[in-house]
């Protein structure tokens, strides 16, 4: 979407949303159907998990690895790899999963 940025090496795989104003650095790797919403920042070498959501406003530390299905909440600060769970706060850690998230 407008004013996303993709930096160098950086890899989108398929059915990916890069939504407005996105950032990810470089060599980040984003997997199939994941969607980065607007304003993220992502460091440089971090990966994404297939159909993972990052939140409105996050940021995410170099060389985490999000995991597939994970959810990011809005505002949160990634310092730990987050493999498939959901994870808001600063610094993130693990938040009581409700039994539809909202996405
Ligand atoms: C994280 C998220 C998925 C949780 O939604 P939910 O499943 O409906 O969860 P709830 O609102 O019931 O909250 C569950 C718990 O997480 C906490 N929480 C929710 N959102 C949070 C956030 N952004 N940061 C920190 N904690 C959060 C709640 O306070 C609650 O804590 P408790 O168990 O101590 O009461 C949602 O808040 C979110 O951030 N979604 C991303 C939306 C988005 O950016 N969409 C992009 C559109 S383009």
């Amino acid at each position: 979407m407008a004013r996303a940025v993709v930096g160098t090496e950086a890899r989108v795989h398929e059915a990916a949303i890069i939504n407005t104003g996105a950032i990810l650095d470089h060599e980040t790797i984003i997997g199939p159907a994941a969607h980065i919403v607007p304003g993220f920042a992502l460091a440089g070498r971090v990966t994404v998990g297939e159909r993972a959501l990052v939140g409105a406003g996050a940021a995410v530390r170099p060389r985490i690895v999000i995991g597939e299905d994970a959810v990011v909440a809005t505002g949160a600060a990634v310092v730990d790899d987050a493999p498939g769970a959901l994870v808001g706060g600063v610094p993130a850690r693990p938040l009581r999963r409700a039994a539809e998230p909202v996405r």
